[in-house]
């Protein structure tokens, strides 16, 4: 396989990105996609080890789950409605697949491993779905989190979202996802804290103007660079309690320290060298 420098991709996105085509006709050639969440394995995995984490396994009868960033599909909606759960589905813009069928053989894949998710033969488009899932599907990120009423929902999860969301809107999304927990609901998120340019440190050679301008923010390698130590404070500040699961470490740090801008410089080796983490909050 060719191996592509980390600087290629930056460049091919930013150009890329320019082209006056929408988000639909690159996902279709698979150069911008939101994760995976078209994948029925993949969603069904995705969704269990966090109902599991959050000990919610067998216990999902008129729950209400919150997830973050599902990306390209609604499919979480039908396999939470297989457990008797609703489910809103919160992103920061329209990219879940429209394609019914999709959803249609995603139930047929639930019914061959015993589920019973709703019927969804009559449904002609995603909101029929959506709605005989009573789920909801809302695109305006922190907008959208701030409509939710307070102590309504019994679980929040995310999978490789956190790091996505913009950096001066992280602190406000821990705040409303505390906000609208029950009192005794849980989070449950992975957090990939690698850079979306190959998979090491290269996005913290740059700066802040530089990294947080538009067009480094709109070209699909966008993550918000807060490393584990800063991430989990922000969490607690936020109200919750910490239950760590899983941290996932390089064995050494992929970048030399002297490539790291100003704004990382005085990071500590364990930060570095985290990759990735799970993490329950309460
Ligand atoms: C890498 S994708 C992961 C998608 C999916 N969870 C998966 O595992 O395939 C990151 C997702 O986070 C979403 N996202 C970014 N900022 C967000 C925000 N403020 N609120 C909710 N979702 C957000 C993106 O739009 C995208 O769908």
């Amino acid at each position: 396989m060719v191996n592509i420098p980390w600087w290629s991709k930056i460049i091919a996105k930013i150009i890329l990105n320019r082209l006056p085509f929408g988000y639909k006709f690159w996902q279709k050639l698979g150069l911008f996609r939101h994760g995976k969440m078209d994948n029925s394995a993949y969603v069904i995995g995705v969704f269990n080890s966090h109902c599991e984490r959050a000990g919610l396994k067998g216990e999902l009868k008129d729950r209400v789950i919150l997830e973050l960033g599902p990306g390209d599909s609604i499919a979480t909606a039908i396999v939470a409605a297989s457990h008797g759960a609703k489910t809103i589905l919160l992103d920061s813009g329209k990219y879940a697949s429209q394609d019914v069928n999709l959803y249609k053989f995603f139930a047929e894949n639930l019914r061959d491993i015993g589920l019973k998710p709703p019927d969804l033969s009559e449904a002609e488009n995603i909101e029929d779905i959506l709605d005989l899932c009573g789920s909801y599907y809302y695109t305006r990120g922190l907008s959208s989190l701030k409509a939710i009423e307070k102590n309504s929902i019994d679980l929040i999860f995310s999978q490789a979202v956190l790091e996505h969301i913009r950096e001066h809107e992280f602190q406000e999304t821990m705040v409303e996802c505390k906000r609208v927990l029950k009192n005794y609901g849980i989070a449950s998120h992975r957090i990939d804290l690698k850079d979306h340019l190959g998979g090491g440190l290269n996005n913290l050679r740059f700066s802040n103007r530089v990294w947080e301008s538009s067009s480094f923010v709109r070209s699909g390698f966008y993550t918000n660079r807060i490393r584990y130590s800063r991430m989990v404070s922000l969490m607690e500040e936020a109200g919750f309690t910490i239950e760590l699961v899983k941290v996932d470490r390089w064995d050494t740090i992929p970048l030399a320290k002297s490539k790291l801008a100003t704004e990382f410089a005085h990071l500590c080796d364990d930060d570095l060298l985290i990759k990735g983490f799970d993490v329950i909050l309460r």
